[in-house]
């Protein structure tokens, strides 16, 4: 049966998904980055981004494995770009550049409307302005059998929580303290919710964290 999966999302000890104050030069709000360090480092990223280098451990094994097996993906409106408001134009693509690294539907989180936006390699972007449950029904349909991705940011997994869809969560928690930025847990309690922790993995830059939901 096709699950609802987070993967490979990063948080700071101290719960932060985001730095605060994202623009157009700070994607991953300020000291963002900090968070995906442990991802910058694998042969996953550096192929995404056209190098053929890149380490092969354990971080790097746990980020090819989030892109196993997902039909679809769902992203709020925050991760997929700045732009906030009605959209001005339909020049912002995302981040990611003509070619993203979806490969499949990509489902954006949005109370704005918008065209969907087919890019290169299979990604297409299709904005859903009618909430999570529409987003998913949406992807799931899409998907094909497969499983469904939520991307994030912060404030998307958290609804998906909180409304007890999600069945596994991946955390890649990394040592630094953030301070400020988007908190994942806020006004969560995971217990309540029925979630458990079903395996902690010690990487080479943050230790993976994998939850899921009790059945
Ligand atoms: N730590 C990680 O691994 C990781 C991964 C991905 C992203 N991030 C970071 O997370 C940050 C973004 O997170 P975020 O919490 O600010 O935002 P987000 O979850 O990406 O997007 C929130 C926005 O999406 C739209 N939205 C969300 N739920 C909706 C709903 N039910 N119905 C309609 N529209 C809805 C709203 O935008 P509108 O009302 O404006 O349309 C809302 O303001 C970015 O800095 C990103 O880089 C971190």
């Amino acid at each position: 049966m096709s699950r609802l999966r987070v993967q490979c999302f990063a948080v700071s000890i101290d719960g932060y998904g985001a730095g605060p104050d994202q623009d157009l030069q700070t994607p991953l709000g300020v000291r963002g980055p900090e968070l995906m360090e442990w991802f910058f480092h694998t042969r996953v990223w550096r192929r995404m981004h056209g190098h053929d280098d890149g380490e092969t451990g354990v971080d790097n094994g746990i980020a090819e494995q989030g892109f196993q097996g997902i039909g679809a993906w769902i992203l709020g409106r925050n991760m997929f770009g700045p732009v906030r408001g009605p959209w001005p134009d339909d020049s912002w693509k995302g981040w990611w550049g003509d070619e993203p690294p979806y490969h499949v539907p990509v489902f954006v989180l949005t109370h704005h409307p918008r065209p969907p936006l087919r890019m290169k390699g299979g990604t297409e972007f299709r904005f859903v302005t009618e909430g999570i449950h529409a987003a998913l029904e949406q992807a799931s349909a899409a998907a094909g059998g497969r499983d469904v991705r939520v991307g994030g940011g912060v404030s998307t997994i958290r609804q998906y929580l909180r409304a007890r869809l999600i069945d596994e969560l991946h955390l890649a928690v990394r040592p630094v303290l953030l301070g400020r930025g988007e908190h994942l847990w806020q006004d969560i309690d995971m217990h309540a919710l029925g979630y458990e922790c079903a395996k902690v993995v010690p990487g080479e830059r943050a230790t993976h964290v994998m939850l899921r939901r009790k059945a």
